[in-house]
């Protein structure tokens, strides 16, 4: 067991309102959440998946899946994340669910945001970025890419649960997170990308290996 991404589920858990309807996101420290909620005993209206295997985990505990368009807006979306910077922006999508993670976010009043330590950086890029493309704009949207200085990477892997496919850009230094998504989000042929800039989350749960857990809100710097 991952201990800091243990001890951020375990504080994200405390934070979930009984019988509400819970925005839930994708990855190893979200199945962990899962787990801790469920191991609570803490009951939900329902909760909105951010991916299919979420979903299937959720039903595996008991839990019902609503669908977003029933539900209106969501009070909470817990969600993990790739990387973290001090203003609470992310890297997200390593787990390929990007762009259902943005939806979900899009329409929660509050994004609590997951991660160990590790995750922490002060420039995002590190991590690949992932990019969301509709498959056949792959090639052209790999040229735009190269034009900003990154090196995008094919994802070997079956297609995300929209059917598209992804490209992995290495190399990003991300001075401008908002700027970089507006450029990338606005290249014919993307579905969306793993930058959380202009909708950042509102509070990150970092949690440590001796399982303590440090939060940051919007605007603490
Ligand atoms: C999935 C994601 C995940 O939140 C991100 O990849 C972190 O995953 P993990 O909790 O396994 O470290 O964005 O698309």
């Amino acid at each position: 067991m991952h201990k800091g991404k243990h001890a951020a589920a375990l504080a994200a858990v405390q934070l979930v309102k009984r019988d509400s309807i819970l925005g839930v996101g994708t990855g190893s420290t979200i199945n962990i959440f899962i787990d801790e909620l469920a191991a609570a005993n803490i009951p939900l209206e329902g909760a909105v998946a951010s991916s299919e295997a979420t979903a299937s985990k959720l039903h595996e505990h008991g839990y019902e899946v609503l669908d977003l368009n029933m539900t209106g807006s969501l009070d909470m979306y817990i969600d993990g994340a790739d990387e973290a910077n001090p203003n609470l922006q992310l890297i997200k999508g390593g787990g390929g669910a990007l762009t259902r993670e943005k939806i979900i976010a899009a329409a929660s009043k509050t994004f609590v945001c997951i991660v160990d330590d590790s995750k922490m950086v002060d420039v995002l890029g590190d991590f690949p970025l992932p990019v969301e493309v509709i498959p056949m704009a792959r090639s052209y949207v790999a040229r735009e890419i190269l034009t900003l200085g990154a090196d995008p990477e094919y994802r070997e892997a079956p297609r995300t649960d929209n059917g598209n496919q992804i490209l992995d850009c290495l190399g990003m230094h991300i001075d401008d997170p908002e700027e970089l998504e507006s450029i990338i989000n606005n290249i014919t042929g993307v579905v969306s990308v793993g930058l959380f800039a202009a909708r950042a989350a509102d509070r990150l749960l970092i949690g440590f290996a001796d399982g303590r857990v440090e939060e940051r809100m919007a605007g603490d710097t």
